[in-house]
């Protein structure tokens, strides 16, 4: 089949790439120029595993393209995906400007009986809004599907190859077949295709996201007054998720969700029932939770030492979760911005995010090629994401380079036995002390 992507940001570039590898015909489309030509070398400006060589090697067989020219590749195309970005915008409302643009500048192109797909994370109606604005545009009736992508940074490509399900939003049974087509490499008896209306298929990506942001709040709340009463969220965790009800998965306490979703989408479905005359308490809270759960490393940083001028602290892990170098809201950005004010020392490392992270806060941060040249002389560790490489330290080594064996862990890396047996003085999220 032939395909349009237009935007080759995290979402686009993964499925137009996974498209490409199934055997279909796909142009990426994208407004930036030095992008583009990235692309067309085989970089990938971001890093996501498995992802640049796919893009290398479906561009040698001919079968992925990036361009900026969206005329020529839309008049050709049986689907053209809109997949740009929905930032937040000042209101918290999903900025739609990108999405609307997209659908106009390919309108006079399109062929008639060619499908336009959503795949960008839009409030419910926009899909609609599409629709109304292509009809009159071409001024005749025009194929939208609504797409909502359920990929998580790190794991796009077995997300996209895997799907747990494929939800389309459709206004015909024949774009649900178009679609079927497409995704039947990737369909198993219990990965099912689900067809439904415009509006559902929206509204199924936030309400995932926002049951999933809902249940990190939850937990974390919940090892917060773990720790008051003397419990351990490890037990609770396990306690709790032999119960078939409530499962074991996204229940793992930390310093709150980051990233480009859930804090975004979260605001995104307050507003859009806002709109509506409802307020979500709910979500709300899930929010607010979170704001507080970011601060949850550095009170208690601040509550062991008092006073943390000049204190030099380590700090592992910058991205807002491993496999990635994404940086948006990440919870180290709050720790570092806090730890900087008070006039502590930040040493800091990352396998991939150093970079992004230095253009935040240049030269105030020392930034360290290995992660235990980061613990010279330190006050402190302080643990912000579960890389695999900070499993399993040599705990001798990393005594040894702290001035104090304190570690303040936002992970629950360890076991906190163990740490006692080494000498350490160890504080996770929700521990028994
Ligand atoms: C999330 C969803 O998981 C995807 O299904 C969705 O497609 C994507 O948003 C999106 O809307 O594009 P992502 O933001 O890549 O994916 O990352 P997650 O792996 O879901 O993690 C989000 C945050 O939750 C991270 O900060 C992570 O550290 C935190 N988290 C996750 C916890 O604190 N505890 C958990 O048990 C799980």
């Amino acid at each position: 089949m032939r395909i349009v992507m237009i935007g080759t940001g995290y979402v686009g570039l993964v499925t137009g790439t996974c498209f490409a590898d199934s055997g279909n015909d796909v142009t990426c489309v994208d407004i930036d120029q030095r992008k583009v030509d990235m692309l067309n070398r085989g970089e990938v400006p971001i890093y996501e595993p498995g992802l640049a060589e796919m893009v290398q090697r479906n561009s040698k067989a001919g079968r992925l393209t990036f361009t900026t020219d969206l005329a020529e590749p839309v008049s050709a195309a049986k689907c053209v995906f809109i997949a740009v970005g929905t930032p937040m915008s000042d209101t918290g409302a999903a900025d739609l400007t990108y999405v609307m643009k997209a659908a106009e500048a390919m309108a006079p192109h399109l062929k008639p009986d060619a499908v336009v797909v959503v795949k960008s994370t839009v409030p419910v109606g926009t899909n609609r809004k599409v629709l109304n604005l292509l009809r009159e545009k071409t001024g005749r009736e025009v194929h939208v599907c609504s797409n909502p992508e359920f990929l998580k940074e790190g794991c796009a490509i077995d997300d996209f190859t895997k799907p747990d399900r494929v939800v389309v939003g459709v206004t015909s049974p024949e774009v649900g077949e178009v679609m079927r087509e497409l995704y039947q490499p990737f369909l198993r008896t219990d990965h099912p295709f689900l067809v439904m209306g415009l509006e559902s298929a929206e509204m199924t990506k936030y309400v995932a996201n926002c049951m999933l942001a809902t249940k990190i709040s939850f937990i974390n709340e919940m090892a917060n007054v773990c720790e008051l009463v003397g419990a351990d969220i490890n037990d609770v965790r396990r306690g709790i998720g032999h119960d078939q009800r409530i499962g074991f998965s996204f229940l793992f306490p930390g310093v709150g969700y980051g990233g480009s979703c859930f804090p975004k989408d979260v605001r995104a479905m307050e507003h859009v029932a806002a709109e509506k005359g409802f307020t979500t308490e709910l979500l709300k809270s899930v929010d607010a939770v979170n704001d507080r759960q970011k601060n949850v490393l550095f009170n208690k940083l601040k509550k062991h030492f008092g006073d943390l001028q000049g204190k030099k602290i380590a700090v592992w892990g910058l991205a807002f979760k491993p496999r990635t170098d994404d940086i948006r809201e990440a919870p180290s950005l709050v720790l570092i911005r806090s730890l900087l004010e008070v006039g502590a020392k930040v040493f800091a490392h990352d396998p991939v995010a150093m970079e992004n992270v230095k253009k935040e806060f240049g030269n105030r941060v020392t930034f360290c090629s290995h992660h235990y040249e980061a613990l010279d002389g330190a006050d402190a560790l302080a643990i912000v994401t579960e890389w695999n490489e900070y499993r399993t330290p040599d705990f001798g080594y990393i005594k040894h380079k702290l001035k104090q064996p304190v570690i303040f862990d936002g992970r629950n890396l360890y076991d906190p036995a163990k740490m006692a047996r080494e000498g350490f003085t160890y504080n996770g999220i929700g521990l028994t002390a």
